[in-house]
C-alpha cells in the first residue's frame, strides 16, 4: 500500500471514474443549453462571511474554512449559490432578465463521508434569477427531470419531486399564533420530522407552542390542491411531467435562503439520498448586496455521487453508462508495425490519421506483430492498419467485423473516414 492515501472524504479520479464524471458533467450540460442556460463559473474561495447567515447553520458547521497568510478568513465553497448571488448582485444592469444560468464544479462540505456524501463532489447548478412569477420554477423542475431522462432515468417509477412551498408554513405558523422568530426552529424541526422520533418532534414543538398532532394534520391535508401548487401544477401538467411531482410538506430544505417553492428529487427504487435539492430564494441578492439589489430568484443543485450510484444499478441507464465507458478508453485506430522498416511511414501516417481527427496509437518499439494487435484488442481499437512490407499498400482490418481490405497508403486517411462513418458492427456492439 503506498504510504499517502487521499485525504478522508477526498477522491481518485482513475480512467473509469474520470469517465463517468466527464459523462456526467456533458450530459448536465448539454440537457442545461438545450434549455437556454448559460454556463458560468465562480471562485473554489470565499470569505467565510459570505455563508454564515446567508446558508444557515448545517452548511456553516460543515465548512472548510482556514485563515490565509494575511489572516483572512476563507472556505472552500460549500456550495454556489451565495457566490451567484454576489456575482448577480455586482453586475446585474450588464445582463438581460431572466438570467438563465448555469455552472458544474466541485463543491466541499466537512461531512461524515458515507454512502452519497463526501467531503468533495461536483455540482451542477441551474438558477434563474429576474423574475417573479412561479414560471421558473416550472422550468427548473422540468430541466431536473430532463436531465435524469437523458441518463436513462425515465419514469416517474425510477424517481420523484417532492415539492412543497415554505408560504404554506408560514400560513399554518400565522393562523396558530405562533411568532415570526420561531420560524426558522419551526423548519428546522420539520425538515427533520422523518428522521428524528416522534417523542424528540413532540418535545421541540411544544417550545414553540405546537403539538405533533396539529403538525401532522397539517400535512396530511395539504394536496395537489392547494393553491400554493396550482400555477407550477399547471405548467408542468402542459409539460405532461406532472407525474413527476409528488407534494410533500416534510420537505422545506436545509439552507437558510429559500422563501417559497421548495423541492428534492429522489429515486424510488434504491433508498438513496437526495439526487437534486432547490427552491425559491427571492431575499438572497438583497441580503448579499446590502439591500441594494432585490431580484427575485430560484434554482437548483444536483450532485454527481449519488447519480453516479444511481447510475451503476439503473439497468435502463447502463447502455449510455457502458458507451460513455467505451468511448473514454477505446481508440479507432491500431497501427501495426509489422516491418521495422517502415516506421518512419507509419509515424507519417499516425499524425495525419491524428490530424483527421482519428483516435489512433501504437507500439513504442519493435514488438512481434501477434502482440501489437494484442494491444489492438485491449485498446477496443475498431480498426488495425498494418505497416508491412507491402508498403506503400497498407491493410486495414476490422476487428468488429473481422473483414479486411488493403489500399494505397495516400487514400489511407480517407478510407478510415469512410469505414469510421459506416455502423460498427461486431461482438462489442452484440
Ligand atoms: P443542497 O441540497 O445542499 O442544495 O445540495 C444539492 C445536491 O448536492 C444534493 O441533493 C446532493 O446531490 C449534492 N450534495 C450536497 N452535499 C453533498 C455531499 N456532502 N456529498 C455528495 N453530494 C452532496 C444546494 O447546494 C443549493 N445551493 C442548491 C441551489 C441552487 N438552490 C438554489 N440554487
Amino acid at each position: 500500500m503506498a504510504s499517502f492515501q487521499t485525504v478522508k472524504g477526498f477522491r481518485d479520479f482513475f480512467p473509469q471514474e474520470c469517465a463517468l464524471r466527464n459523462y456526467i458533467t456533458e450530459t448536465w450540460r448539454s440537457v442545461a443549453r438545450r434549455y437556454g442556460f448559460v454556463e458560468y463559473e465562480a471562485p473554489l474561495l470565499e470569505e467565510t462571511n459570505l455563508y454564515r447567515k446567508k446558508s444557515g447553520d448545517e452548511i456553516t458547521n460543515q465548512l472548510f474554512c482556514f485563515r490565509d497568510k494575511a489572516e483572512r478568513e476563507i472556505s472552500l465553497r460549500p456550495e454556489v449559490t451565495p457566490s451567484l448571488a454576489r456575482m448577480v448582485a455586482e453586475k446585474q444592469r450588464d445582463f438581460k432578465k431572466p438570467i438563465k444560468w448555469f455552472q458544474i464544479g466541485p463543491c466541499f462540505r466537512y461531512e461524515v463521508p458515507q454512502k452519497g456524501r463526501g467531503r468533495e463532489f461536483i455540482q451542477f447548478n441551474a438558477d434563474i434569477l429576474g423574475d417573479s412569477s412561479s414560471a421558473p420554477s416550472a422550468e427548473l423542475i422540468a430541466l431536473a427531470i430532463d436531465v435524469l431522462r437523458e441518463f436513462g432515468i425515465c419514469t416517474p417509477e425510477d424517481f420523484i419531486i417532492r415539492l412543497s412551498n415554505r408560504e404554506i408554513w408560514n400560513i399554518f405558523l400565522a393562523d396558530k399564533k405562533i411568532a415570526e422568530e420561531h420560524t426558522t426552529t419551526f423548519l428546522s424541526i420539520i425538515d427533520k420530522i422523518e428522521r428524528a422520533s416522534a417523542e424528540e418532534t413532540e418535545k421541540k414543538l411544544s417550545v414553540i407552542g405546537l403539538t405533533l398532532a396539529e403538525v401532522r394534520d397539517f400535512m396530511a391535508s395539504t394536496n395537489e390542491n392547494h393553491p400554493a401548487f396550482a400555477e407550477l401544477r399547471e405548467n408542468l401538467t402542459a409539460r405532461g411531467l406532472w407525474k413527476f411531482v409528488e407534494i410533500d410538506a416534510t420537505i422545506v430544505r436545509g439552507l437558510a435562503y429559500y422563501t417559497g417553492v421548495v423541492f428534492e428529487v429522489f429515486d424510488k427504487k434504491h433508498g438513496l439520498r437526495a439526487l437534486a435539492g432547490g427552491g425559491s430564494y427571492d431575499k438572497l441578492c438583497a441580503l448579499i448586496s446590502d439591500g441594494t439589489v432585490d431580484l427575485p430568484a430560484a434554482g437548483f443543485a444536483m450532485g454527481d455521487v449519488v447519480l453516479g450510484i444511481l447510475l451503476e444499478q439503473t439497468p435502463s441507464a447502463q447502455m449510455k453508462l457502458t458507451s460513455a465507458y467505451l468511448a473514454a478508453s477505446s481508440i479507432d485506430a491500431f497501427v501495426v508495425v509489422a516491418d521495422e522498416a517502415q516506421r518512419p511511414h507509419a509515424l507519417a501516417a499516425i499524425q495525419a490519421l491524428r490530424a483527421a481527427g482519428i483516435r489512433a496509437d501504437y507500439s513504442f518499439g519493435p514488438q512481434k506483430v501477434g502482440k501489437q494487435f494484442q494491444a489492438a484488442e485491449d485498446r477496443k481499437a475498431r480498426f488495425a492498419i498494418v505497416f508491412g512490407a507491402e508498403y506503400p499498400e497498407v491493410v486495414i482490418k476490422n476487428l468488429l467485423a473481422r473483414s479486411q481490405s488493403a489500399v494505397p497508403v495516400d487514400g489511407l486517411v480517407a478510407e478510415v473516414q469512410k469505414l469510421l462513418a459506416e455502423p460498427a458492427i461486431g461482438p462489442l456492439i452484440a
